[in-house]
């Protein structure tokens, strides 16, 4: 999604806003901008404000800028995924009014009255943007004598909806203001120079040293200090953080995708993300926090919110809180959620499960959630400092690393690993984890990480399938019991990037509909690890081969299924008992990456989608 990138220094800041962008355009975007105060190659000591936009790849505005000369000292940039108004020229940021420009990160849901308003003033519009109504409504209230800061706050004190936004002025030249509410923004601390963007990621070149803004927060950026004001109007310390992210870990490394890196980081991703038990005798609440053991024993049942691949991380863990730890599970999509009538349940956890923990709908459905009275939450996510980290009690950070490719792998199985920990905590607080099974289990956790080295051997015979899959323009998934929701996974993940049409259903609902979709044309991929539904599952496939469908199943080693007339078989290296799910998700994930690779498609950005989804 859009990506804001800010800075102000005694070099040229170009190549910083350039660089940042790069590093942004992971979240997905459609066009890209840049505005400094500066103009040709005098090192940007002037203090005209110049502006370059383009459509497409951050490379085009770079080849842009190099012809143009573009040099600053201070700028704002943006990569810009289209809300309001297509993907242009003229609707991508940053945006301007006389000497006053923005680039902007959410959603002003008020900006047709905002726009009224200024047009009865005079102002008129260039875009069809929400955006350009902030950079006239700042104009509007830069009265002489009154400062950037002091307008920005007057303007957003004026506007509804999401926002984060970084503002320069010509009449400034030596700062810039930046302010968030609702859409996340960081400030980065160099030496004699300041940064803002709304990923560290973006900053991970200049400095590693960060200050999360809160929401309402408005800060003046110098060259050696930042100012910031929070929703209150009181001046603020906000904490200097030491991120960890380091250049290298969001670097491609030896692989050409992003997203086959993640595939394979997978066993590492997982051995990091138990590190905390990797030696352990037992699991203990205090894993998810020092209040962990008290809520964990208060709470009757748990409610957890999530969106795509995140959801169906929850859906697999329904089967496990309560097969296991005995107690009710009720997972929601979080945009459903949050507008529904539900009956609260204050004495129920509510989790949220997010890669990027600034996904909208989720951070939207906990804030109703606590609205409703739900006093306990959870936090299950992979960026440090995340809104929905800091907005819970508890936190589970997974430490799968950046997930920069959109369609999300390591993440999902990382998540996994920390519901199964959760499910494991929950039973035992609750006096339903014998000393034995709880041994059991760590151990299967222990031997995680191999197991899914084991399934990432299965490769070539997964490409093989990818083929003949890239030819077809329908799939459905099959799974029955705690494996439908890897079905699902597997569908989500063969259309989001190969953009094939693909439906996940539990295979005793074939018959109730689907069925009739059913001949020589559609390949069917089933997920048969051999559990207690293992005998269901093949009578359903045999309805399938009835009606002439291929099948393509991904079976458990001890299974002993072997291919035949339109059945092709992969056995799965091992099985996991409790944790097949993450197992076999890794199949489907090279299933989808391999086909969209075949059809040509760009993998780590596939068309219309965003990494982090910070607008509803
Ligand atoms: O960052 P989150 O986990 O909250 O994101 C939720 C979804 O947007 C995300 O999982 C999406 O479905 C992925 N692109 C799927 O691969």
């Amino acid at each position: 999604m859009c990506g804001i990138v800010g800075a102000v220094a005694q070099r040229d800041v170009v190549p910083i806003l350039l660089e940042g962008l790069k590093r942004l355009e992971y979240r997905g975007y459609d066009s890209a901008g840049v505005a400094v105060l500066g103009g040709a190659a005098d090192g940007g000591a002037r203090s005209t404000l110049c502006r370059l936009r383009s459509t497409g790849r951050v490379a085009e505005l770079e080849k842009l800028s190099r012809a143009e000369a573009l040099a600053g000292r201070i700028g704002i940039a943006h990569t810009r995924w289209a809300t309001h108004g297509v993907p242009s020229e003229k609707n991508a940021h940053p945006h301007v009014s006389g000497g006053v420009s923005v680039v902007h990160n959410g959603i002003i849901e008020n900006h047709d009255e905002l726009r009224a308003r200024l047009r009865a003033k005079g102002y008129q519009f260039a875009s069809d943007t929400d955006t350009e109504v902030i950079a006239h409504l700042i104009h509007s209230n830069l009265h002489s004598g009154t400062s950037l800061f002091d307008a920005v706050r007057a303007s957003t004190a004026q506007l509804v909806g999401a926002y984060a936004i970084a503002v320069v002025s010509d009449g400034e030249p030596s700062r810039f203001v930046a302010a968030r509410h609702g859409a996340p923004l960081l400030l980065g601390l160099g030496e004699g120079e300041n940064f803002a963007a709304s990923d560290a990621s973006a900053l991970v070149q200049v400095t590693s040293r960060m200050i999360y803004l809160e929401d309402g927060d408005c800060a003046e950026v110098a060259l050696g200090s930042v100012r910031i004001i929070d929703a209150k109007g009181a001046a603020v310390e906000r904490p200097v953080h030491a991120s960890q992210l380091s250049a290298a870990a969001v670097e491609l490394g030896p692989y050409r995708h992003y997203m086959e890196k993640e595939i394979h980081e997978q066993p590492m991703a997982v051995a990091n993300t138990l590190e905390m038990v990797s030696g352990a005798q037992s699991v203990s609440a205090q894993l998810f926090g020092a209040e962990a053991e008290r809520i964990l024993g208060e709470v009757d049942s748990v409610l957890i919110l999530a969106c795509g691949t995140s959801y169906h991380a929850g859906m697999v863990a329904r089967y496990w809180i309560e097969g296991v730890a005995g107690i009710p599970c009720n997972v929601e999509i979080a945009s459903e959620y949050r507008y529904r009538a539900s009956v609260p349940n204050p004495k129920a956890l509510v989790v949220t499960v997010s890669q990027s923990g600034e996904t909208a709908d989720t951070l939207a459905a906990l804030q109703h959630a606590k609205q409703l009275g739900q006093r306990y939450s959870l936090c299950i996510c992979n960026v440090p400092e995340s809104a929905l980290l800091r907005a819970s009690e508890l936190r589970f950070l997974t430490r799968a690393g950046p997930e920069i490719g959109v369609a999300s792998t390591k993440a999902f199985t990382t998540q996994l690993a920390v519901l199964v920990l959760l499910t494991m905590t929950l039973a035992k607080v609750r006096g339903r984890l014998s000393r034995e099974r709880e041994g059991e289990l760590l151990l299967s956790l222990r031997h995680l990480p191999t197991a899914l080295q084991n399934v990432l051997h299965i490769e070539p015979q997964v490409k093989m399938w990818a083929e003949k899959f890239a030819q077809h323009q329908h799939a459905l998934f099959l799974g029955r019991g705690i494996h439908y929701p890897i079905a699902m996974e597997g569908a989500l993940k063969l259309k989001e990037i190969s953009y094939i049409h693909a439906e996940a259903y539990a295979a005793g609902e074939l018959k109730h509909g689907p069925l009739a979709l059913v001949d020589k044309h559609m390949p069917v991929v089933a997920i048969a690890p051999k559990d207690a539904l293992f005998e269901k599952l093949k009578s359903n496939l045999q309805e399938v081969r009835a009606r002439g469908g291929e099948l393509h199943v991904f079976a458990d080693q001890d299974t002993r299924m072997t291919g035949g007339d339109g059945i092709q078989v992969i056995r799965m290296p091992d099985h996991a008992g409790l944790l097949s799910p993450i197992l076999h998700t890794i199949p489907l994930q090279l299933l989808a990456y391999h086909a969209a690779l075949d059809r040509g498609n760009d993998v780590d950005k596939p068309r219309n989608l965003a990494k982090s989804v910070t607008v509803e």
